[in-house]
């Protein structure tokens, strides 16, 4: 069937890819020693050997000045049940509020780098930013993987999706999940 086909707003273009796996970034301040969280649904993998992942940050997130100070950050993949916290820790800054303290989830130190993972998610990617690229008005920070690791039982080389359920972002305060329905 014919369907007309409409132009859609600058603004919204992005939003036709959507939805978007959305992951919460911890970064490091030296100068508290405390670590911050911000909500991202703009990361994606790059390269498998070296295992590297990309994450596009706005410079005018706090999380930019403490990523490009300490060169590190830290990628904790957050399920349904955290999606108040997700919202939160995308609509507060870190320069205003410890969003560890307001949102109760818990700090813990990670492997290799000085940002704590997130307790609460189920798995955590440590990473080195190798590379830092100026895309328009966000800047890819390109991040070599240096520790891996995801709660037992939930990933075997893959989800498993009948027990992990996932958040992608849609727009606004609006995200789907994976469903436990697999096409083969
Ligand atoms: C669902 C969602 C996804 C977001 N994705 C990104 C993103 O990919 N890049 C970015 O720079 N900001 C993104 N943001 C906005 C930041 O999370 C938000 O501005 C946050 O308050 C910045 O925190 P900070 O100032 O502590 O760094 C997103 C927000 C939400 C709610």
């Amino acid at each position: 069937m014919y369907m007309k086909k409409v132009d859609v707003d600058k603004f919204y273009i992005t939003r036709l890819m959507h939805p978007r796996h959305t992951v919460l970034i911890t970064c490091f301040n030296p100068e508290n020693n405390k670590s911050n969280i911000i909500t991202v649904a703009w990361s994606t993998p790059l390269s498998h050997n070296p295992p590297l992942i990309g994450i596009s940050i706005s410079p005018k997130r706090y999380s930019y000045n403490l990523i490009s100070k300490t060169g590190e950050f830290i990628v904790n993949i957050p399920t349904i049940e955290l999606i108040k916290e997700v919202l939160f820790c995308g609509r507060k800054s870190g320069k205003d509020v410890d969003k560890f303290e307001k949102t109760k989830l818990t700090p813990k130190p990670a492997r290799k780098v000085r940002a704590s993972i997130i307790e609460e998610c189920i798995a955590h990617l440590e990473c080195k930013v190798v590379n830092q690229v100026e895309v328009g008005d966000h800047i890819l920070f390109i991040g070599e993987v240096i520790a891996a690791y995801s709660n037992e039982g939930l990933f075997k080389n893959i989800f498993d999706v009948k027990k992990v359920k996932t958040l992608h972002h849609l727009g606004e305060d609006l995200f789907v999940t994976t469903s436990s329905e697999v096409l083969k």
